[in-house]
């Protein structure tokens, strides 16, 4: 595949979001979830994406990530349109792009952290000692060392989401894609995991889309997007 092309203003946008329409169903059953909406995210970038529950937040997380496709509008992911991409490229460039941690950590209960960690990089064909060494070094940097051979099970809530956003690391994405991370934590892990996300972002330059209810945490973000129900406006912050 090539790589993807960046050029122009496009230099600056890791993600461009024009005329995003999404529904579900068909006929009488039909819900339009996102109509008509228009995103830009800069590259190195927080950005908080807040809206009552059921507007559309994870579906609009979903297809940044390439996890599902839109029915209207055009999704360029560093300055790269990814409308006609197939499957296999568009699962490629998403492995390669883009870290994802959700409500839930989603660890394999099998798995110690550090082979949680390494995961990713096994599945995209790398056992080396190297990948080995990149998981344990993620694991210190969500300051997991000493939990290294713990099952996910033998981890705390806090624990648990620290070694998942470890995981999204992994392969060193562009972006970070988060669906409410702290959704499940109290206040003081809710904060922790947070710092870590914050911290982590600005070390790796990413650019990080979070989804959250919790407005103190949005606030502390580089921006913030109030998806309201689709076709109301909403603000830019
Ligand atoms: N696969 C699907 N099939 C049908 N409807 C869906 C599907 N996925 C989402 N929806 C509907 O789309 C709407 C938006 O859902 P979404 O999960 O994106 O909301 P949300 O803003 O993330 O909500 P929450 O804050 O509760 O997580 C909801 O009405 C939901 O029922
Ligand atoms: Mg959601």
């Amino acid at each position: 595949m090539s790589r993807p092309k960046v050029s122009g203003m496009s230099d600056l946008k890791m993600v461009s979001l024009a005329g995003l329409g999404k529904g579900f169903g068909v006929g009488e059953t039909r819900v339009e979830v996102l109509k008509d909406l228009d995103i830009e995210v800069e590259k190195g970038q927080m950005l908080a994406v807040v809206g009552p529950s059921g507007v559309g937040k994870s579906t609009l997380l979903h297809i940044i990530g390439l996890l599902d496709r839109p029915d209207d509008g055009r999704l360029e992911l560093g300055g790269r349109d990814v409308g006609g991409l197939d499957r296999e490229e568009r699962a490629h460039l998403r492995n390669r792009m883009i870290g994802f941690v959700f409500q839930h950590h989603y660890l394999l209960d099998e798995l110690d952290a550090l082979d949680n960690v390494a995961l990713p990089m096994r599945i995209a064909g790398d056992r080396s000692a190297a990948a080995r060494g990149r998981a344990e070094e993620l694991l210190a940097a969500v300051s997991l060392s000493d939990r290294a051979h713990h099952y996910p099970d033998q981890l705390s809530g806090g624990e648990q989401q620290r070694v998942a956003v470890a995981r999204a690391l992994a392969m060193g994405p562009d972006l970070l894609l988060a669906d409410e991370p702290t959704g499940n934590l109290d206040r003081a892990n809710s904060d922790a995991v947070f710092s870590l996300v914050r911290e982590l972002h600005l070390m790796a330059g990413l650019t990080s889309i979070i989804v959250t209810h919790d407005e103190e945490m949005a606030r502390k973000c580089d921006g913030i997007f109030r998806l309201a129900p689709a076709g109301e406006n909403f603000d830019h912050v």
